[in-house]
C-alpha cells in the first residue's frame, strides 16, 4: 500500500523516529476486527479521522462482545472536555519550566485545575500537548482516550479528560492526566541525578506493572448479546507500547501504566494475533511483531522481558554510547547465563550488592522466558505475576538471614488529588457540558 505523506507530516515522523519506529506495509491481510471504527468525541469540531466513517460492530445482536468504542460511548459522560484557554491558564502558557518530560509526540506539563467550586485547593495534574497534528497522531489520541475512558484499574493512570480544538490557529489536541510525582521508571533507572530505587521497590514496581497488564489481557469482562442470551467473555486488550517510560509511579512507588495511544484490542476466538503494521518502540518490539506485523499479547510479554532486564541492570534497551558488544542489552546479558557464576556481573551497580542473587536469577530466567524468539513460549502474563511474586518471596526470605537492607521509607505524604477531587471535578464537567446544551 502506497502511503500519501505531506512535508509536515515527514517533519512529524522524523521527529517521532528519534524514539519510534514507524514501518508501513500493505494490510490487506487484517482480521475482520481491524478496520472498527473510532467515534468522534465530543467537541472535536472536525475530524479527519479515517476511521471515524467506518461502521461499528451492533451491540444488539453480536454474538461478539463489544468493542472499546462501543463501550467507551456509554461512558464518555465521565471525561472532561477541557478548554484550551482552562489548560493554558493551568500550565502558565505551556511554561518550559513546568515541562515534566518529552515523548515522541509532545511534551507532558504539570497543571493546576482550579476546583469546580472554587473552593480548596487547585488539582495537580499532568497535561500532554501533542506537538503536531497526523493522522497517526489523531487515531493515537483517539484510542488513548477510549482505552482509558474504559479500562479502569489501580495500575492503570486515569485520564481526566481532553481538550480538542480544530480551529484557525490549526489543531490541537491534550489529553490531562493524574499527575505521577515520581514521574516514570525510566527516570529512576537511568537518570544519575535521580536517586537510585532499590531492589525491593523495585520488584514492587514491575509486580504492579504485570498486574495491570494482567488486567489488560485476562481481567476485561465483557457482555456479549446474542438473540437467545446474554453472556460474558474477556476481551484482550494488547498494550503494545510498554517500556520504562510509561510506567509511571505514584508518590508511593506505585506503578501505573500510560500511553494507550497504540493500545488494540486482541484477536477472538481461536486466532493467535492480529495482523497490523508495526509501531512502537526500538529495542521493545517482539520480533514476529517487527518483522511480521504478528501482534498478539504474546507480544507484550516480550516487551516485559525487556524491562525486566532494564530493572536488573539500570541499562537501557539500546545504549549507542556505550561500547559496541553492550549497547544491545539483549545481546549483552547472553554473555552472563543466569546460573553462571559470573551472572552476578550485571545486576546494576547503584545497588550496592543490596539485593536478593536468588531472585535476580529467578528474575533473569523469567525475562529469558519472555524473550522466547517462539511467542507461544513465552509465558502467560498470570504465570509472570506468580514468578515475580516468588521473587519477592526470595527476597524477604534472604532479607530475614541477612544482606538485603531494610527498604528506606518512602514519602507516603497525602495523594497529589483523591478520586473524591477527580468525582467533583467530573460532575462538575458534566453540569457544564449540560448548561452549554441548553444554552445552544
Ligand atoms: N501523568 C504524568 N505525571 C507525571 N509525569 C508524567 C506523566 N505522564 C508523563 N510524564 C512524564 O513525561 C515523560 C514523557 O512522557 P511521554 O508519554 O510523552 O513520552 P515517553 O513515554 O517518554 O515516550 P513515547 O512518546 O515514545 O511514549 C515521562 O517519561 C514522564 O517523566
Ligand atoms: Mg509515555
Amino acid at each position: 500500500m502506497r502511503i500519501k505523506i505531506s512535508l509536515s507530516q515527514i517533519r512529524e515522523e522524523l521527529s517521532k523516529m528519534m524514539k519510534c519506529f514507524y514501518i508501513f506495509k500493505d494490510k490487506s491481510s487484517r482480521s475482520g476486527r481491524e478496520g472498527r471504527s473510532a467515534p468522534e468525541l465530543r467537541n472535536t469540531s472536525k475530524s479527519n479521522s479515517s476511521a471515524s466513517s467506518r461502521p461499528t460492530r451492533s451491540t444488539g445482536s453480536s454474538s461478539m462482545p463489544r468493542s472499546i468504542p462501543e463501550m467507551y460511548r456509554e461512558k464518555e459522560h465521565n471525561s472532561i472536555v477541557f478548554s484550551l484557554s482552562e489548560l493554558r491558564e493551568a500550565t502558565n502558557n505551556f511554561n518550559k519550566l513546568l515541562r515534566l518530560g518529552e515523548g515522541g509526540f509532545g511534551s507532558v506539563y504539570k497543571g493546576k485545575i482550579r476546583p469546580p467550586d472554587g473552593k480548596g485547593d487547585p488539582i495537580v495534574v499532568a497535561i500532554k500537548k501533542l506537538n503536531t497534528y497526523g493522522l497517526q497522531g489523531h487515531k493515537e489520541w483517539v484510542a488513548e482516550v477510549q482505552f482509558l475512558g474504559v479500562l479502569e484499574h489501580p495500575n492503570l493512570v486515569k485520564l481526566l479528560g481532553y481538550c480538542a480544538v480544530d480551529g484557525e490557529r490549526g489543531i490541537q489536541r491534550l489529553l490531562v492526566y493524574e499527575y505521577m510525582p515520581k514521574k516514570s521508571l525510566e527516570d529512576h533507572l537511568f537518570n544519575r541525578t535521580v536517586p537510585a530505587i532499590p531492589w525491593r521497590t523495585r520488584l514492587h514496581i514491575i509486580l504492579g506493572a504485570a498486574q495491570g497488564m494482567a488486567y489488560l489481557h485476562e481481567g476485561l469482562e465483557v457482555q456479549v448479546n446474542t438473540r437467545l442470551n446474554c453472556s460474558c467473555m474477556n476481551l484482550k486488550v494488547i498494550y503494545r507500547d510498554f517500556k520504562s517510560s510509561n510506567v509511571l509511579l505514584d508518590n508511593n512507588f506505585i506503578p501505573k501504566l500510560s500511553d494507550f495511544g497504540l493500545a488494540r484490542e486482541g484477536p477472538i476466538g481461536d486466532r493467535s494475533h492480529v495482523s497490523t503494521a508495526p509501531v512502537g518502540t526500538y529495542g521493545y518490539a517482539a520480533p514476529e511483531y517487527v518483522t511480521e506485523g504478528h501482534l498478539s499479547t504474546r507480544s507484550d510479554i516480550y516487551s516485559f522481558g525487556v524491562v525486566l532486564y532494564e530493572i536488573l541492570t539500570g541499562r537501557r534497551a539500546l545504549e549507542r554510547n556505550r561500547p559496541a558488544v553492550e549497547q544491545k542489552l539483549l545481546e549483552w546479558v547472553k554473555q552472563f547465563p543466569a546460573d553462571s557464576r559470573k551472572f552476578s556481573m550485571i545486576i546494576d551497580p547503584r545497588l550496592q550488592n543490596q539485593y536478593s542473587l536468588n531472585a535476580a536469577r529467578r528474575i533473569a530466567k523469567l525475562a529469558d522466558s519472555c524473550l522466547n524468539k517462539n511467542a507461544r513460549d513465552r509465558p502467560t502474563i498470570t504465570q509472570v505475576v506468580e514468578v515475580l511474586q516468588q521473587a519477592i518471596k526470595d527476597t524477604e526470605e534472604e532479607s530475614s538471614s541477612n544482606t538485603i537492607g531494610p527498604e528506606p521509607s518512602s514519602s507516603r505524604s497525602k495523594p497529589v488529588a483523591t478520586d473524591k477531587q477527580f468525582n467533583k471535578l467530573r460532575v462538575n464537567a458534566a453540569m457544564r457540558q449540560m448548561s452549554h446544551a441548553a444554552q445552544a
